[in-house]
């Protein structure tokens, strides 16, 4: 009896599909697609149910940077939830937000000395968006209000950071909910004519920027980029010369700067920052996903000491009144810390330069692979697309690759017609190697199938 009436319950999967209306997923198509209850996570290694190991070749979305389960981040956090798991920061501190500020700002040589806490990405954007647009307006510019994106950026999807998306399946919905923008060209690399590097393209696509600002720039409060990788817009690359010279633009043409590194960000590019690689800062600076090394929701929103200044005053009304419960939440803050030690007493960053060239080994068969076009890679993202000709089926594409690479024992989530890897920082040669040939192997059955 007891046998019947279990295997007439609804497994988890049933449960969570009858419950949970789960992020950026068409439902219905979970009645082809699998949906996988994972039960545990180790390392770079996630485990279903049924101790099914799958290797996580995207860090859960691009957040996992030391793997799943880190003893030390681990500790970190226990230790933590004896002392202060949670408390407001407006009228109150706690040290890891302190220690965490002050490790941050550091790492920026005290260029963006001030760091305002939220939770998810989107929200660290929308704040600098509206830091940018209440700056101009103390500062006597009220017409200082629209924002210029990147073609194919990707921001988030608040209302805000949509408004400065371009990534048309996210936008199409919601366009008249969303305010006007001025979306230029990207330099994106794959937009070389005629024989240009991807230096030229960058050129190019600056000296777009600068018509623009010529025209507009007493409307513009800010211009927000993705530097060097635009991930969710396929990861598309560009030159670090790009943000070089839209530094000097909005220098130049006193408009704000904001790096999204939020995906690229925290050694992702190969650098702490992104930005270093222009050795250019920008007015705010955004981070969230692998700063709490894909534990806690933390995101964050840095400046300089010139935009805090401006919101230095006698009256409330001229303070940045922005705020979100768990602002500086305790415990995500000490997932923070216990990731930046790990990155100084490990030496992360020159280790990832070895893991990075394991990376570009085990993807060197997509480099002579006629199906596949733009191998490319920046740090520890490495990414190519599959030529249109070779796709039977370009919309079923993704969820087919994404199906057959579980088979071979990898997590990977195609975007459109590209593939890409954006691994944890502790795969050993072998695994990475083992990523390599099942992508292969999981790409073969699909254009083959
Ligand atoms: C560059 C960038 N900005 C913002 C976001 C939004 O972050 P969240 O999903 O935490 O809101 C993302 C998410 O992928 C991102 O890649």
């Amino acid at each position: 009896m007891k046998v019947i009436s279990d295997l007439n319950q609804p497994t988890l999967v049933d449960r969570s599909l009858a419950a949970v209306w789960h992020p950026c997923t068409q439902m219905k198509h979970h009645e082809s697609l699998p949906l996988i209850a994972i039960a545990k996570g180790k390392g770079a290694w996630l485990y279903d149910e049924q101790g099914n190991a799958l290797l996580d070749c995207i860090s859960s979305w691009w957040t996992n940077l030391f793997g799943h389960s880190n003893e030390r981040i681990n500790q970190a956090i226990t230790a933590q939830l004896d002392q202060i798991e949670h408390v407001m920061l407006a009228g109150f501190t706690h040290a890891p937000v302190v220690q965490l500020s002050e490790k941050l700002s550091a790492l920026t040589n005290g260029n963006l000395g001030h760091v305002f806490y939220a939770s998810d990405g989107a929200s660290a954007v929308e704040i600098a968006l509206k830091m940018s647009h209440h700056f101009w307006q103390l500062h006597n510019k009220p017409k200082k209000k629209k924002f210029v994106c990147l073609e194919n950026g990707y921001h988030g999807e608040t209302l805000g950071a949509l408004a400065v998306t371009d990534v048309a399946i996210f936008r199409e919905a919601y366009g008249s909910l969303l305010q006007d923008v001025h979306t230029v060209m990207s330099p994106d690399a794959r937009n070389a004519e005629n024989g240009e590097s991807a230096e030229d393209v960058a050129r190019r696509a600056a000296g777009e920027l600068e018509k623009l600002f010529i025209r507009e720039h007493e409307q513009i409060a800010a211009m927000i980029v993705e530097p060097l990788v635009q991930c969710a817009g396929q990861m598309a690359m560009y030159s670090p010369v790009y943000l070089r010279l839209v530094r000097e633009l909005c220098t130049r043409y006193e408009i704000h700067l904001i790096a999204d590194e939020i995906a690229v960000g925290c050694g992702r590019s190969g650098k702490f920052f992104a930005c270093e690689h222009a050795e250019i800062w920008p007015d705010f600076l955004t981070l969230s996903k692998g700063i709490s090394g894909g534990y806690l929701p933390l995101s964050l929103c840095m400046t300089t000491d010139k935009i805090y200044r401006t919101f230095y005053s006698d009256q409330t009304k001229q303070g940045f009144l922005h705020s979100h419960s768990y602002t500086g939440n305790p415990l995500a803050c000490a997932a923070a810390l216990a990731c930046l030690d790990i990155f100084e007493t490990e030496n992360i960053l020159e280790k990832n330069i070895t893991r990075s060239q394991d990376l570009k080994h085990a993807f060197a068969w997509a480099g002579t692979d006629s199906r596949i076009e733009h191998l490319r890679q920046q740090g520890m993202i490495l990414a190519f697309d599959v030529k249109q000709s070779a796709l039977r089926n370009a919309s079923a594409f993704p969820r087919e690759m994404f199906s057959k690479s579980l088979d071979e024992g990898i997590l990977i989530r195609p975007i459109g017609n590209t593939i890409y890897v954006m691994p944890p920082y502790i795969l050993t040669m072998q695994e990475t190697e083992k990523m390599g040939q099942a992508v292969q192997r999981a790409l073969n059955q699909v254009l083959h199938d």
